[in-house]
């Protein structure tokens, strides 16, 4: 358990809040697409803690940041912190996104609020040299974020609405094919969408590459022992927080 101090708490639109939290334990270990447990306290309830994927950390300032939706009596807590309000966090945990030894090239595709977890990822992998093509996918544009963290990091964005239409899985597959075109995508990563999960897994299939997927389950205990978030892959049923939330497209999709 770690304690954490909120610096920042503020509504971004599309239903969603930004937190940034000092908490130089945290930002010192956690890597790209790991996860943090939050325990959301209104008395003693919530019981359970509320997993949220690490939106962006700083190692120096010893800070991480979340993005997060409001939806039930956990998140409603969260919306309600303030500048220097105590928190109580686990983590990280799970699996990190990897990039592959030599990759030039990723394409990230996030929908919605599985858009936090791939942010460090492309900034990592960016300032790392390499190309980014990242496709964020919302309702509506007010449902997409990470645009400016993205760009400012080097990578290509592209944003795709319901609202438009411009989120059909057939134009996001135009999308990778161009950016393919202009260059190999060695790896791709996947969060918030199952159809997008299978185009990348489709796409990776046809051009021979590794394709990542983190997936998400209700949690209870969210280190490995109750058994709750398991999910069903081609080895056998996985725990999500433990085993995951990163897994290969190809244990999920083949
Ligand atoms: C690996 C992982 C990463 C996540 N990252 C983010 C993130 O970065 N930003 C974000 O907004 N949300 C994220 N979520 C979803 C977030 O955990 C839920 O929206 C949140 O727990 C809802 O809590 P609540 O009390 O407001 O809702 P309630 O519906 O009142 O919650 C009731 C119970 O269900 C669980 N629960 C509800 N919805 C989910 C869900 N979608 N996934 C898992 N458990 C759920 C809660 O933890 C709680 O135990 C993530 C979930 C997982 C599993
Ligand atoms: S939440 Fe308990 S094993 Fe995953």
């Amino acid at each position: 358990m770690r304690s954490g101090v909120v610096l920042a708490n503020e509504a971004i639109g599309g239903g969603y809040r930004h937190m940034a939290v000092n908490c130089p334990e945290i930002a010192k270990e956690v890597k790209d697409g790991q996860v943090v447990h939050i325990k959301v306290k209104d008395g003693n309830e919530p019981l359970l803690r509320r997993p949220f994927s690490v939106y962006l950390y700083d190692r120096e300032a010893g800070t991480v940041e979340f993005v997060y939706a409001v939806k039930g009596a956990g998140t409603k807590i969260m919306a309600g912190y303030e500048p220097g309000d105590e928190i109580d966090l686990l983590g990280p945990t799970g699996k990190a996104y990897e990039l592959k030894e030599g990759a030039k090239k990723i394409a990230i595709l996030g929908r919605g609020v599985g858009i936090v977890s791939l942010v460090s990822l492309g900034v990592s992998a960016a300032g790392k040299g390499l190309r980014v093509e990242a496709i964020l996918s919302g309702k509506t544009p007010d449902h997409v974020f990470g645009r400016k963290v993205l760009e400012s990091s080097a990578a290509v964005v592209h944003e795709v609405y319901d609202a438009d239409g411009s989120s059909d899985v057939e134009n996001v597959r135009k999308i990778l094919e161009r950016s393919r075109q202009e260059g190999a995508i060695d790896q791709i990563f996947v969060c918030g969408s199952k159809r997008l999960g299978k185009l990348a897994y489709d796409f990776s299939q046809e051009h021979g590459i590794d394709g990542y997927i983190s997936l998400e389950e209700r949690m209870a205990c969210g280190i490995g022992v109750c058994y709750v978030c398991v999910c069903k892959t081609t080895k056998g049923y996985q725990r999500v927080c433990k085993d995951g939330p990163v897994f290969p497209l190809a244990e999920v999709y083949g």
